[in-house]
């Protein structure tokens, strides 16, 4: 089924083309420039730069995949989790195509079309696996038995791994989005040069505000006064620090459920540092380790697409008066 996939919960207005399982484009504009100067995503400036931007993103992912509008068999669109102006913007624009073109509409979580990215690449998981969805706004272990089959193992009782990113470049200057720049900047420094807190050792949920305060802890201490070449070292440290964990507990999650599957994706799956980790985890513990490419690891609608021909397939339809939800726990679901 060819699929026209529509993304647009935060500050990444995108759009592709998606045909069995296949991915035939992929388009991104992102916000980033925009919103660094104010050091995060504004949620007013974020709706109107997504008006600005859907138009042209879904025409060039048409044309890049090689169809026209009147070819295209289903949408898929974002209906959540996510900042509800950002959401109505995609959603209203998959809305008026479904009905202009008389095809049938649907409604995916966001969360899920995370997990759905890793069905792109050649090499796919099989069911069940255990699931580490990491990124701005959410740092989750699911079990997941099927496409559809989610069960929460684990979650964060605070920030996000990804606010985490962003909340230390923040503290230490560094601009925004965090993730990015700490990756960049840690390459260079000794991950054990400082030691910063690893929160909730024995629980399966995660916890990261800690890890932030030790950081501002320190830097007040130093009355905020850092040179630029101890940077590498402060970020690296840092950056361990949030790797550790989510390694730990996952690969404990995949041990207590005696799953031999791991797929990590979302925004923060990115990171260097986090892929090697993860790959060296996974060869000592014999498990088979699925991470997107990092163009399909940050928001992307390539991955909304996938999900959504794999639900339109199976028979799911929203309506026209199908509405956004910005707080929208994934659960299993048929
Ligand atoms: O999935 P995503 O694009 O958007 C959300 O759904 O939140 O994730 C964005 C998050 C941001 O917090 C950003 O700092 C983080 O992913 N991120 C990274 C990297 N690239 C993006 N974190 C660490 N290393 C990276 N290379
Ligand atoms: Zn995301």
């Amino acid at each position: 089924m060819l699929v026209l996939g529509i993304e647009s919960s935060c500050d990444e207005t995108a759009a592709a083309v998606v045909k069995d399982g296949k991915m035939l484009s992929n388009v991104i504009a992102s916000q980033i420039k925009v919103h660094s100067k104010y050091g995060g995503v504004v949620p007013e400036i974020a709706s109107r730069k997504h008006i600005e931007a859907i138009n042209p993103v879904i025409e060039q992912a048409l044309s890049d995949a090689g169809f026209g509008l009147k070819e295209i068999e289903g949408i898929a669109v974002t209906r959540g989790p996510g900042l509800i102006g950002s959401l109505l913007i995609g959603l209203a624009t998959a809305k008026a195509l479904a009905y202009a073109l008389n095809i049938p509409l649907v409604g995916v979580n966001h969360l899920e079309g995370h997990i759905t990215a890793v069905f792109l690449a050649e090499k796919v998981p099989e069911f069940p696996f255990a699931a580490l969805v990491v990124s701005g706004g959410h740092t989750n272990i699911y079990l997941v038995k099927n496409y559809h089959d989610f069960q929460l193992i684990g979650q964060t009782r605070d920030d996000a791994a990804g606010e985490a990113f962003d909340k230390a470049a923040k503290l230490l200057n560094l601009g925004y989005p965090g993730g990015v720049v700490i990756d960049k900047i840690a390459k260079g420094g000794n991950p054990q040069a400082v030691a910063f807190p690893r929160a909730m050792k024995g629980s399966a949920d995660f916890s990261f505000s800690g890890l932030k305060t030790s950081l501002l802890t320190m830097l007040k201490k130093r009355g905020r006064d850092f040179s630029a070449e101890e940077l590498p070292d402060i970020t690296a440290s840092y950056q361990e620090a949030i790797v550790d964990v989510l390694v730990e507990k996952t690969m404990r999650a995949v041990q207590d459920n005696d799953i031999r599957q791991v797929v990590v994706c979302g925004g923060v799956a990115a990171n260097g540092r986090l892929r090697e980790k993860f790959a060296d985890a996974a060869f000592k513990n014999k498990i088979d380790l699925f991470i997107p490419q990092v163009i399909l690891c940050t928001d992307n609608a390539a991955m909304i697409a996938a999900i959504g021909e794999i639900m339109l397939t199976n028979g799911c339809r929203d309506s026209l008066d199908l509405n956004a939800i910005s707080r929208w726990p994934l659960v299993a679901h048929s």
